[in-house]
């Protein structure tokens, strides 16, 4: 009989945490509390255990609902789901790191943050204007802080005990390498756009080296033009696997060596997204030499501005 296929499965370990982060990520920016408390839910339900959170997503009371809900009916454990939210660019000062952190914790009713990320490199005002703009519509950035002090402050966290690993988002090659060669606690996750049409090759190469855990976001291209999931090398390789074309390039980011993350409010399209299966090498080889389209869909690396406006569906 032939073996299941347990690649939905996959967790990678962390270097530089405790444990180890399941490759296959469900992101919970979804702009409505309801379509999140349901979305949430409906991923646990199919077998996510890993879940992408922001205090910019505005919506951490409505994913922490649906893993207590799940949590109480004693369907799953705290402690089999690694969920990840990030510090917001308005709160880079060190001195607003921790409440920020556990305002976070809070909202999600969870006792520990398995990663915190820091949300992009860009510091912005500090407040409560998640969005600080001057009279001519600029963003207000913040020149009083550098990342450095931003990641010392995630490092505290770690050592308080609530935080069980630390990591960066939205970051390029060049500041990441910054980071790591001045970090005492290394970055274990790094969060960036990336798919076959933006396979950051140089990045996951100094990842590897260094232990961390690529996580790549808008797996599917955002659903946004050009469409990765028409893609004629991915829909020829669908055809041929007998997998839906999101299959394709989901499974093609955990045999690389990602973790990735995913969005859908659609019940079935969740489901889907967490049934993926093995592909066969030639399948990954022409992912990788086939695919001549180059896209960043998402500005938000060049500005700390989200570039992305959530969909409405
Ligand atoms: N760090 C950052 O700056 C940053 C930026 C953006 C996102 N993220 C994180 O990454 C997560 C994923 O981002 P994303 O939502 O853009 O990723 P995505 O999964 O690439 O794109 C979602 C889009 O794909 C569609 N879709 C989902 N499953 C599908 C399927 N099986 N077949 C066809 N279409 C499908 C969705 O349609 P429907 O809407 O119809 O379901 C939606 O339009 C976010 O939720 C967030 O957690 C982080």
């Amino acid at each position: 009989m032939e073996a299941p296929d347990t690649l939905r499965y996959t967790r990678i370990p962390l270097a530089h945490g405790s444990g180890a982060i399941p490759a296959v990520g469900f992101g919970t920016l979804i702009p409505d509390q309801l379509a999140t408390k349901q979305a949430v839910a409906a991923a646990l339900q199919v077998g996510f255990r890993h879940f992408d959170c922001a205090e910019r997503y505005r919506n951490e009371d409505a994913v922490g609902d649906a893993m207590q809900a799940a949590f109480s009916a004693g369907r799953i454990r705290r402690e089999d789901v690694f969920v990840t939210t990030k510090l917001w660019n308005t709160n880079h000062r060190p001195e607003r790191v921790k409440a920020a952190f556990d305002n976070s914790r809070r909202r999600l009713r969870v006792d520990y943050i398995d990663c915190y990320l820091i949300h992009t490199p860009f510091a912005f005002r500090p407040g409560d204007e998640q969005d600080p703009r001057d009279e001519h519509g600029q963003v207000i950035y913040d020149s009083g802080v550098a990342l450095i002090d931003t990641w010392r402050g995630l490092e505290r966290l770690v050592d308080d005990g609530q935080c069980r690993s630390i990591g960066l988002s939205d970051i390029t090659l060049e500041k990441l390498r910054e980071i790591v060669a001045a970090a005492r606690i290394k970055p274990s996750v790094v969060q960036v756009e990336s798919h076959p049409y933006l396979p950051e090759w140089e990045l996951l190469e100094f990842c590897r080296e260094h232990g961390i855990v690529l996580l790549a976001f808008a797996a599917l291209g955002h659903g946004l033009d050009p469409k990765l999931l028409n893609d004629p090398v991915i829909t020829a390789i669908a055809q041929r696997v007998r997998r839906t074309p999101a299959q394709v390039a989901l499974a093609w980011a955990v045999q690389r060596g990602t973790a990735f993350l995913t969005t859908s409010t659609k019940p079935h399209y969740i489901q889907e997204n967490f049934e993926i299966s093995t592909l066969p090498d030639d399948a990954m080889w022409e992912i990788r030499e086939c695919i001549t389209t180059n896209v960043r869909f998402n500005a938000v690396v060049g500005t700390g501005v989200p570039g992305f406006i959530p969909r409405a569906s």
